[in-house]
């Protein structure tokens, strides 16, 4: 019997509900695996900043440190200013803890869920990989002569030899394991057949950000060129990404891209597979503290009515187990949450699965 110790931030609206339900799968999931898992609960978000005036205390982040793991419920509070949170706790931790990749799977699981016409799950099935350290939200840059009619704003993006190649390669290293083959950009089915290579896409704006994206296209050339050979390299503009992802999604297999350029993509992609309701995201240190995460938010339209979507929080706890190293429990859980979501589940939206948040965990937990 294995054990993890497992950090959970529930944190603020409708993230304890959908937490809840990612542990009662967690835990359904373990006696069938031989694992075993020790959550500790960390109280942060709006409630307690409201309540203490601390965001995040230094001591917390120093204990966070020794898990292998947190899961994240959601961040943001109606009743505080917006970015106190968001850079205060999440932003932060995924600095500090140097969760460098933000890994955002974007999977169809029904042709039901997906507002694109035509597209099966088929269709799509591809990771982002988003830079999840630097880009435009390092906070770097500054006013001058602000409020006055002559005030500057400057905000920079910075791109770092070595946070730029340590999210390639991981790039390159999850492409060359998924093998998918899929039709590249611009290339025929056949093409691939014949070379059955799998494929990276470097999205970015090399047109225009010359600086930076001039750097991303020369470590993408040069770490794919010399040791990951039987991926094929394929680069779009992040416009062009966009308007892919809606006619196109089946010519993605892995994404590469930067922090704000990810995090719009990712925004589109959790659209194209469902909505929120399904989307889950991974903030990882292959080497330290991961944490992961609904990238639905805190929504407090939904808070405490029952009729949130746990799906993306049970698919983040999946994400986890993968990490952990817990592959068939991980993929048990997905197989679950496939099953659910196709014979029972009516809308991904809240108040539209015709389940409350509590009943699509039990489901998922007796379907496993
Ligand atoms: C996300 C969110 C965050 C981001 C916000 C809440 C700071 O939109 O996880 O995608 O911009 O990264
Ligand atoms: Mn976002």
């Amino acid at each position: 019997m294995k054990s993890y110790n497992i950090a959970v931030i529930a944190g603020d609206g409708t993230g304890p509900e959908v937490i809840r339900e990612a542990i009662k799968v967690l835990d359904a999931a373990g006696p069938k695996f031989r694992i075993k898992f020790n959550f500790t609960q960390y109280d942060l978000g709006g409630e307690r900043y409201l309540r203490t005036k601390e965001v995040l205390p230094d001591s917390v982040i120093g204990e966070l440190r020794k898990f292998p793991a947190i899961l994240l419920g959601a961040i943001g509070h109606p009743g505080v200013k917006p970015g106190i949170l968001e850079k205060g706790i999440l932003l932060r931790l995924r600095f500090e803890l140097e969760q460098y990749i933000n890994l955002r799977p974007v999977k169809l699981y029904d042709e039901r869920f997906c507002p694109l016409k035509g597209k099966k799950p088929e269709d799509i099935d591809f990771v982002v990989v988003r830079e999840n350290n630097e880009g435009l939200y390092t906070g770097t840059g500054g006013f001058v002569f602000k409020g006055t009619p002559n005030e500057i704003a400057i905000q920079e993006s910075v791109n770092t030899h070595r946070g730029v190649a340590r999210c390639l390669r991981f790039a390159f290293e999850l492409a060359q394991k998924r093998r998918g083959g899929k039709p590249w950009h611009g290339l025929k089915p056949e093409d691939i057949a014949a070379g059955k290579k799998s494929q990276l896409t470097l999205c970015g704006k090399t047109n225009v950000l010359t600086y930076a994206f001039d750097l991303w296209e020369r470590v993408f050339h040069a770490i794919g060129d010399k040791d990951f050979k039987t991926v094929k390299l394929d680069y779009v503009h992040v416009d062009a990404t966009t308007m892919w992802f809606v006619k196109n999604p089946e010519w993605f297999d892995v994404i590469v891209t930067d922090n704000l350029f990810g995090d719009i993509i990712t925004d589109l992609g959790a659209m194209v597979q469902g909505g929120m309701g399904i989307a889950a995201g991974g903030n990882i240190n292959p080497e330290g503290t991961s944490m992961f995460e609904p990238i639905g938010g805190s929504a407090p339209k939904y808070t405490g009515k029952g009729v949130i979507n746990p799906l993306a929080a049970i698919c983040a706890g999946q994400m986890m187990l993968d990490f952990l190293g817990e592959t068939e429990a991980a993929q048990a859980i997905e197989a679950a949450v496939v099953k659910i979501a196709r014979e029972k589940i009516k809308n991904l939206a809240a108040g539209k699965m015709g389940y409350t948040t509590a009943q699509v965990g039990d489901l998922v937990a007796a379907a496993l």
